[in-house]
C-alpha cells in the first residue's frame, strides 16, 4: 500500500462583502476543478472555506512538496481570482504574490499544511482552518494537545504515548529550525513558541519519528515585505490510538485565548471556534475564528467531514469569546488590543508615521 499524502493548501482569492466570506461561485470552480483530478492527480478532495479563505484538502500518493499537486492549487486559485476579478470581489487575486508558477506555492503567497503517512487500520484525521489569525496561533493548542496533561489524559495513561512528543519550531525571522523533546524540554520549548509571532511549530512527531501534526508557517508580509493582510493558517492533525484522541485534541480549543490578526491584521482578538455555517467573518472584521473538519481516511479516501465545532458544547467558548472581545475592543486604539509596535511594522500603519516624522524635534539634554 503507498503511503497517503494529504495536503491541505489555501488562499484569500478575494471575497464578499469586503473580508468577510467566500462567493460560493469560487468555491463551486474550485470543486470542480479538484474532482476532476480525482482518480488522476488526487485520491480524494474537499473544498470549503473559513471567512475569506478559500480551503483545499485533498489526498494523493505524492508526497509532500509535490510540484504537481501545488500546480494544481495554483492553477485551482488563478482561475478563482478570474471569477473574483469578475464579480468585482473584494481583495480579487490578494495572495497571489507572483504571476507565475515556479515549481512549489510555498513562498508565493497561499498557506500550506501537508503530510505523508502510512495509513493506520482506521486514521482518523482533524484538519483546522482559521480566519483573521497568524500561523502562530496554533502553538498554543499543539502545546496543549501534545505536551499538557491536564488537557491530554493519553499523556499521563496510555502506554503508546506517555513518552511525549517531539516539536520543530520554526524561527520565521532568522529563518532556521529546531526540534524539542518534550516533556524534558517543555521549559524550553515556552521560551520561543511563547512568542508565537516569530517561532512556530511547524510538525510535531510522535517519539518515534511518526508525523502527528503539520501546520502553516507563511507570513505573507516577511515575504512580500508589505502588508498583505494575515496569514490565516491551517493545521492537520492525526488521532486515537497513540496520538491525542479526537476529544483531547479539540478540548483545549474550549479556552477563550487572544490572538493577533483582528481587523487589518493589526489587533488581538479572542479565538472563536466555530460551525462552518458561522464561518464568516462581521464584527471588526471578525473576531478571529477557526473551523475543524473531521476525517477517517480509508485508502486516501476522506470519509467525512464531521463539522466539530458545529456543538453546544462550544457555546460557552464562543459566549466568552464575545465577552472577552467587548473587553478588548474598549480599549480601541490601544495597545494590547492593537499590536506592539514591531509588529505593526508589517501594517499600514508606518505609512501615517512617515508623514510625522519631520514633525518630531529632539528633546533638549538633561
Ligand atoms: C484582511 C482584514 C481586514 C482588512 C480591513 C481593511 O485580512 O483582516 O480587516 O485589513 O478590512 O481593508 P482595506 O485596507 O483593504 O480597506
Ligand atoms: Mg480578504
Ligand atoms: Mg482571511
Amino acid at each position: 500500500m503507498p503511503k497517503t499524502t494529504i495536503s491541505v493548501i489555501k488562499a484569500d482569492v478575494g471575497s464578499y462583502p469586503g473580508h468577510s466570506r467566500i462567493h460560493p461561485k469560487l468555491l463551486e470552480k474550485a470543486q470542480k476543478l479538484l474532482k476532476e483530478q480525482e482518480g488522476k492527480l488526487l485520491i480524494d478532495s474537499f473544498v470549503t472555506h473559513c471567512g475569506d479563505d478559500l480551503e483545499l484538502i485533498m489526498t494523493h500518493t505524492h508526497g509532500v512538496d509535490n510540484t504537481k499537486v501545488h500546480k494544481l492549487a495554483w492553477d485551482v486559485f488563478m482561475e478563482c481570482t478570474k471569477i473574483a476579478k469578475g464579480l468585482k470581489l473584494y481583495g480579487a487575486g490578494q495572495d497571489m504574490l507572483a504571476d507565475a508558477f515556479s515549481g512549489n506555492v510555498k513562498g508565493m503567497g497561499p498557506g500550506v499544511a501537508e503530510m505523508e503517512f502510512e495509513e493506520r487500520g482506521s486514521d482518523p484525521i482533524l484538519v483546522f482552518m482559521a480566519d483573521k489569525t497568524e500561523p502562530g496561533a496554533w502553538n498554543f493548542f499543539l502545546y496543549k494537545i501534545f505536551a499538557d496533561p491536564f488537557n491530554t489524559a493519553g499523556l499521563v495513561i496510555d502506554p503508546s504515548m506517555h513518552k511525549g512528543f517531539v516539536f520543530e519550531v520554526h524561527d520565521l525571522v532568522e529563518k532556521r529550525k529546531i526540534l524539542f523533546n518534550c516533556p524534558e524540554e517543555i521549559y524550553s520549548l515556552l521560551v520561543y513558541i511563547g512568542a508565537p509571532s516569530r517561532y512556530v511549530i511547524k510538525h510535531v512527531f510522535k517519539r518515534d519519528g511518526e508525523i502527528a501534526a503539520s501546520t502553516s508557517t507563511q507570513r505573507l508580509s516577511l515575504l512580500a515585505g508589505k502588508y498583505v493582510g494575515k496569514d490565516d493558517p491551517v493545521m492537520i492533525v492525526r488521532s486515537q490510538s497513540g496520538f491525542p484522541a479526537v476529544g483531547e485534541v479539540i478540548e483545549p480549543f474550549c479556552i477563550p485565548v487572544l490572538v493577533a490578526g483582528w481587523m487589518r491584521g493589526s489587533h488581538h482578538g479572542p479565538f472563536m471556534p466555530v460551525g462552518l455555517s458561522e464561518a464568516n467573518c462581521t464584527r471588526f472584521d471578525g473576531p478571529p475564528r477557526v473551523i475543524c473538519f473531521g476525517f477517517q481516511l480509508c485508502n486516501g479516501e476522506l470519509i467525512g467531514p464531521a463539522d466539530m465545532f458545529d456543538d453546544p458544547a462550544f457555546d460557552r467558548v464562543r459566549n466568552r469569546c464575545n465577552e472577552l472581545a467587548d473587553i478588548i475592543r474598549a480599549q480601541g486604539p490601544f495597545e494590547p488590543h492593537r499590536l506592539s509596535l514591531g509588529e505593526m511594522e508589517y501594517t499600514t500603519l508606518p505609512g501615517v508615521e512617515k508623514e510625522l516624522k519631520k514633525r518630531w524635534e529632539p528633546l533638549p539634554q538633561e
